[in-house]
């Protein structure tokens, strides 16, 4: 067994579960969205590991016989490293850990404005097939309420760049993001965002606050009104009814949420709104998370 120097905490994506976590990087280099809570203790400042460092753990691990298939580049936005950065990364990949066959990052919007498509499809070509990029809203009022330092143009951009690139993207959108007075405005934009991009996968967590909420409130001038569980159903069905996909798998089963869904879109759409109905009209009829399961 080898222990990699992980700078703690580390979080990947669910789906990541079985994915080697390389720490290319430490904290989030934008660190400055109110909801966010990840990047924020001290050991956590964002900084780019040396290169010598990288090859260092890569080869470490072959040489314990450390043979994954999947690599994770951590953390929350490991993307903002430089073309050139991250093609010597996965050249390392390639040469130490010749097994992989997928990378994948998170990743903002504006890490990808100084990356042309070509740069994209080279990284592609080189195994980093995905992106998980958290748009969080399709609207841009709730996104410049929670200091996302994004709108719906960049993140559009983005996601057409990553699909010009031949590699896929998997989108965070949080339920309740908008409170009860943004939450038409913010379902609606963000279907209309999916639809523009046709992301492969789709998935929604619910906005939670577990240091708190004053740093949220703040953005909203004290006046954010969390949804009540009804609330982010409502929320949820105007976000499916209004969601145009030609293929798009869709899970809402993080921890956040009390209902778990999960279909490809929109061949799965009357299924899921029927069970979003149900959750909300017939109470005990689909099973819900309990508050004390939930959790980020
Ligand atoms: C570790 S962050 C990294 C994402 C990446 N930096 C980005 O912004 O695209 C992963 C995701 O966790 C989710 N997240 C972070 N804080 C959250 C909160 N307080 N409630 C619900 N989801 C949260 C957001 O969807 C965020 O995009
Ligand atoms: S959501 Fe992403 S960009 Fe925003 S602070 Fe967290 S890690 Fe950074």
């Amino acid at each position: 067994m080898i222990r990699l120097p992980y700078v703690e905490p580390v979080f990947r994506p669910p789906s990541e579960a079985k994915s080697l976590i390389l720490q290319v990087t430490n904290g989030c280099s934008w660190n400055r969205c109110t909801f966010c809570e990840m990047y924020t203790q001290p050991q956590k400042r964002f900084g780019l590991k040396p290169q010598q460092e990288i090859e260092n753990e890569l080869l470490a691990l072959a040489q314990a016989g450390v043979a994954p298939r999947r690599i994770f580049l951590a953390d929350g936005d490991a993307m903002t490293l430089s073309y050139r950065r991250l093609k010597l990364i996965l050249e390392a990949i390639r040469r130490h850990l010749p097994g992989v066959q997928r990378v994948a990052s998170y990743c903002l919007p504006r890490n990808l404005k100084n990356k042309t498509v070509a740069e994209l499809s080279e990284l592609r070509a080189l195994g980093l097939q995905l992106f998980y990029v958290g748009c969080e809203s399709g609207d841009d009022l709730v996104l410049e309420r929670v200091n996302k330092g994004e709108d719906f143009a960049s993140s559009l951009a983005a996601l057409r760049k990553i699909k010009a690139a031949g590699a896929k993207s998997s989108v965070m959108i949080l339920n309740g993001m908008g409170g009860r007075r943004h939450s038409e405005q913010h379902a609606v934009n963000s279907a209309r965002l999916m639809n523009a991009a046709q992301p492969e996968y789709l998935s929604t967590l619910v906005v939670s606050f577990p240091l708190g909420e004053a740093r949220y409130q703040a953005g909203f001038q004290g006046k954010f009104e969390p949804l009540d569980q009804a609330g982010l159903f409502r929320e949820m069905l105007l976000l499916l009814e209004t969601l145009e996909l030609e293929n798009t798998i869709f899970r809402s089963d993080h921890a956040s949420n009390y209902l778990v869904l999960k279909g490809t879109l929109n061949r799965d759409k009357p299924r899921l709104l029927q069970t979003v109905h149900a959750a909300l009209e017939q109470p005990g009829a689909v099973p819900l998370r309990p508050e004390w399961a939930r959790g980020l």
